[in-house]
């Protein structure tokens, strides 16, 4: 679709008092990323002239982050929070003289796809409004969809609404609908508030459009893409929903996963054809990892790059601005932040590299630290081509290693070293004749 005519309204003004946290509801994270920004990517997918969230409570934070994040995305405020049918209501204006469709999503809602969308505006016709409904085991409070004998829609009633037998109706609102915006905002002046919540629902509209004569498709789809977040619990079903769609991605790009329930996804994970993923990596934000790279277990990688071919971990964290070079090595208990790490070095046990430039083929030996902060500023530490840092070296930054330079095991730099030298900065060994056995028959036995 060109998306010339469609708006699309996204409800995130509500508290979320289930939720149980001083967290604005749609500002919760799934994948790393808030639920709201989840619906307003569906939502832009669809190319639509306008996006309007709806914000209410938790507002200043909810605003910040749609301004900091999407351009053009408006919002327009609901106080108090008067139910879902009132919320809608608040984007009047922001609609005026609009004469396109106009699709409703909830911010809690952060599974959608794009797709199932545009069968929804495909669906509408000429009618004056259709809706997504989901068929699930567990209705548990969502609105049930009331069928006539015709097998159409009659209305929607609210779980706090619904006697005992509409409670077991198992096909349920989805919360997503779409609308001719001029019908839309005509019908919403007739909802009232006579309900157990004594708010203005915006399923209502449903009956009331059928009053009219109207019909109302309804667009089936799966109920995981509609999954709504209204309690912590929901919350986890839904991260796991999504990092199964995560990893199902991955694999059909060609990435191997050994056990693909242990590795968690950020919703921005890009992992290339042939990366090799052991058991219980955790990737956090921002990562890349090219081609036949492999991660080992129990790494932890945010905001970084792996490059073609390098091999990370086990136990291996890399932190933002970590770079890792074409088939370099970082191996167990390195820790890596802000730092460039060169074609095939190698930094294999026990090591922090911070604010570093390591050289292509350089070798970090084991426990080797970059000193990179003397309490208040951070220095850099370069390392040139081909250069030997020995195990338990304290690098104190800012401090330069030369090319093919090497440093003597436990040494302490804190002077520039040049290409090709050995630096070597160590208390000097003396070996006292016999000294041992003396010290243990002054001792006494043991
Ligand atoms: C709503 C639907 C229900 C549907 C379910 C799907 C209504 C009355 N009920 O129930 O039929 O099955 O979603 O997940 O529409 N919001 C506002 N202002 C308000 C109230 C809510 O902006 O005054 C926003 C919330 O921030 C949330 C969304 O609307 O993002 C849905 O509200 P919520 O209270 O979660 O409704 P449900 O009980 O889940
Ligand atoms: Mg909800």
């Amino acid at each position: 679709m060109n998306g010339k005519n469609l708006g699309i309204i996204i409800l995130a003004a509500g508290e979320g008092t289930r939720m149980k946290s001083a967290v604005p509801k749609v500002l919760h994270r799934i994948a790393g990323k808030p639920m709201l920004g989840h619906v307003i990517d569906a939502a832009k997918a669809l190319n639509p002239s306008k996006i309007v969230v709806i914000t209410g409570h938790g507002r200043d934070l909810v605003e910040g982050y749609i301004q900091n994040q999407f351009e053009s995305v408006e919002s327009a405020v609901q106080d108090p929070q008067n139910g879902t049918g009132h919320a809608v209501m608040m984007a009047r204006e922001a609609f005026a003289g609009f004469d396109g469709d106009i699709l409703i999503l909830l911010g809690d809602c952060p599974l959608i796809q794009a797709e199932t969308l545009n069968n929804l505006v495909a669906a509408r016709g000429d009618n004056p409004l259709a809706l997504i409904g989901m068929a699930t085991e567990n209705p548990g409070n969502y609105g049930r969809l009331v069928l006539g004998d015709d097998g159409g829609l009659e209305k929607i009633v609210e779980f706090a609404d619904a006697s005992d037998a509409e409670k077991n109706i198992t096909f349920c609102n989805s919360g997503v609908m779409i609308a001719p915006a001029l019908d839309l905002f005509e019908v919403l002046d007739k909802l009232s508030n006579e309900n157990a919540k004594g708010e203005y629902y915006l399923t209502d509209v449903i009956a009331l459009l059928r009053k009219d004569g109207h019909k109302i498709p309804v667009e089936r789809a799966s109920e995981k893409e509609f999954q709504g977040v209204n309690t912590k619990s929901d919350l986890a079903k839904a991260e796991n929903s999504l990092q199964k769609r995560l990893r199902n991605a991955a694999l059909e790009a060609g990435v191997t996963l050994i056990d693909p329930g242990s590795v968690h996804f950020s919703h921005d994970t890009k992992l290339g054809a042939d990366v090799t993923v052991w058991p219980n990596v955790v990737f956090a934000e921002g990562v890349v990892v090219e081609e036949g790279a492999t991660i080992h277990s129990f790494s932890h990688l945010e905001n970084c790059v792996v490059r073609k071919g390098a091999s990370v971990g086990p136990y291996a964290r890399l932190r933002p601005g970590a770079d890792i070079g074409e088939g370099a090595k970082i191996g167990n208990f390195v820790e890596v932040k802000k730092s460039k790490i060169g074609k095939d070095a190698k930094a294999s046990h026990l090591s922090y590299i911070g604010d570093a430039d390591i050289g292509e083929g350089a070798n970090v030996g084991a426990g080797v630290i970059t000193c990179n902060y003397d309490g208040k500023n951070k220095f850099q530490t370069e390392v040139g081509e081909g250069a030997f840092i020995g195990s338990n070296a304290s690098l104190v930054a800012p401090v330069k290693i030369g090319a093919g330079a090497i440093i003597g095991a436990g040494s302490v730099i804190t002077k520039d070293v040049p290409g090709d030298d050995l630096a070597v900065s160590r208390a000097k060994q003396q070996n006292l004749k016999g000294a041992a056995k003396t010290f243990r028959t002054r001792r006494g036995k043991n």
